[in-house]
């Protein structure tokens, strides 16, 4: 819904294309989620222009929402990528904005003035969640609200430039506010991680073709693979979960990797694998120098997805694998820091050259 009446003096007009508002669970989630935006790998085309942190500062913390300007994907589409893409857990809410008012009184003013209630029931939902009590004492009693029935949701963000707001008729959110995310876990959070790596990198399940994973126990990232691929090698001298063991296209080497390169070369018949993964708990170096033997056995174009362990804030961050030799067949490395990584780690992605 788009208001075809002039802003107020010195703001924009009502914008015919949305920007959208993503709030994350904590600041650190917004920021990954801005630099997964600036890779142009992660999100639909039409995910926005560009994407920035806003919203307020305060001495702890920065913003946990993320602008993304210029939505041209439609609203249920987007929110349907949404609900389905793999960092949806650390998602809180979702507003659609098209116009800017100065103030929360020039708001009000021009609700009621410009939009006018809608026919129907509004929602409100706004950033911070306070300005919902205000809001719901401002608005006349012609403006029938509720936060359950509704046929209209009216979106306001405080941002540093003043309020940015839609009404639009919508009788779903994209989220219950009743719903709580589940915490994400042990096993659970090493599959996000994964699962993250191979949405950015665009990788499909069913696939074909073969997966080694070392340091594979208990299982988690094993059985994601065995989704994507025909054959999964796994390799680690700890126990395999028997879900995973279970899995009719895995396979697994019980040994270190420094000693089942023969057999991971046997485990794959003769073909090269398409995916080379590692999740070991081991600094970038020791760890780089372990996956090397089993480089030459993925195939060119194959890629690789390695978990980097720092293991404290300020030792080892610097480790860079554009100035790392074993590295050198590869190409497109980058080291990024998905919202499944945890504070320590960070994951390293590339590419073997043809
Ligand atoms: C963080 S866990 C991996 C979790 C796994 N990705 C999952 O999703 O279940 C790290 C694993 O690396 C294994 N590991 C450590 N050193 C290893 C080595 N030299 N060779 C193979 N595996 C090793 C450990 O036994 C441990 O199971």
């Amino acid at each position: 819904m788009v208001s075809p009446t002039l802003a107020e003096p010195g703001m924009p007009l009502a914008k015919s294309v949305p920007d959208v508002y993503i709030q994350f669970q904590s600041q650190t989630h917004a920021w990954r989620c801005v630099m997964l935006h600036r890779t142009g790998k992660f999100f639909p085309d039409g995910a926005g222009l560009t994407a920035e942190e806003v919203g307020p500062h305060t001495d702890h913390a920065g913003p946990a929402t993320v602008k993304l300007h210029h939505v041209t994907l439609a609203r249920p589409a987007f929110e349907a990528w949404l609900q389905g893409c793999v960092i949806e857990w650390a998602i809180m809410r979702v507003y659609w904005a098209r116009d800017m008012s100065a103030s929360k009184e020039a708001l009000v003013d021009r609700l009621i003035n410009v939009y006018g209630p809608p026919k129907g029931v509004t929602r409100l939902q706004c950033y911070p969640r306070s300005l919902e009590g205000w809001l719901g004492e401002q608005l006349p009693l012609t403006w029938e609200l509720h936060p359950v029935t509704f046929t209209h949701t009216l979106h306001v963000v405080e941002t540093e430039h003043g309020y940015a707001f839609e009404l639009a008729p919508t009788a779903a959110l994209f989220r219950s506010t009743a719903w709580t995310p589940a915490r994400l876990d042990g096993l659970c959070k090493a599959t996000a991680k994964l699962a993250e790596a191979l949405a950015w990198a665009r990788h499909a399940p069913g696939g074909g073709g073969a997966a080694i994973d070392l340091g594979s126990a208990p299982g988690g990232w094993s059985t994601v693979l065995s989704r994507y691929v025909d054959r999964v090698v796994a390799v680690d001298p700890a126990a395999m979960s028997p879900e995973a063991l279970a899995l009719p296209n895995l396979v697994h080497i019980r040994k270190k990797v420094e000693d089942a390169l023969p057999d991971v070369r046997r485990a794959l018949g003769g073909a090269g694998a398409d995916l080379l993964v590692c999740d070991m708990n081991k600094h970038p170096l020791a760890m780089i120098a372990m996956v090397k033997p089993l480089m030459p056995l993925l195939k060119p174009g194959g890629r690789l997805i390695l978990t980097l362990k720092f293991f404290s804030r300020s030792r080892g961050k610097a480790w860079d694998p554009h100035a790392c030799p074993e590295l050198e067949a590869f190409e497109d490395i980058q080291v990024l820091w998905f919202l499944a990584n945890t504070a320590h780690e960070r994951t390293c992605m590339a590419v073997k050259k043809l």
